[in-house]
């Protein structure tokens, strides 16, 4: 039996002053349409923490194209991982940040979603989303 696998990546990064997170969404959701690209983008107005999880390739592209963008510096992967079913599948990027009125909901709705991922990755993440 073949079982298809997905790459999920995560990384953080520091955001430029003034960065469009609208613009970097709607381009995001335009190309990750095309590449099977599904994640989420939280933004804390000076942080990005992303999740990009799709077929390998794509995932390669996608975070070359990421990596070279000056909207942000210091980027850092916190996990690189291969797994069976998507964990972020409902969105080509859903946005999630601390500013919207349901941020909370948002970051609980987050944690249900990483129940079954490592234990390093959702530390990782409630120490991104904690600054
Ligand atoms: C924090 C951040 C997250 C991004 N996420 C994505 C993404 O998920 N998908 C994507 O295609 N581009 C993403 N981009 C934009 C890419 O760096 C690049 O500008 C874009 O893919 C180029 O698209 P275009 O060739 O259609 O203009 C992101 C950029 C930043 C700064």
């Amino acid at each position: 039996m073949t079982e298809t696998l997905f790459r999920q990546l995560f990384y953080t990064s520091r955001s430029v002053p003034g960065v469009d997170v609208d613009h970097i969404l709607q381009q995001s959701r335009h190309n990750n349409a095309v590449d099977g690209i599904t994640g989420l983008l939280w933004h804390d107005g000076s942080h990005f923490l992303q999740v990009i999880e799709g077929p390998e390739s794509s995932v390669a592209a996608t975070y070359a194209r990421i990596a070279g963008d000056p909207r942000h510096t210091d980027l850092s992967i916190l996990s690189d991982r291969a797994i069976a079913v998507r964990e972020f599948g409902y969105w080509s990027m859903e946005r999630a940040t601390r500013t919207l009125a349901d941020g909370e909901a948002v970051l609980a709705r987050i944690e249900r979603r990483l129940a079954g991922a490592p234990e390093t990755l959702r530390q990782a993440f409630a120490a991104a989303t904690a600054r």
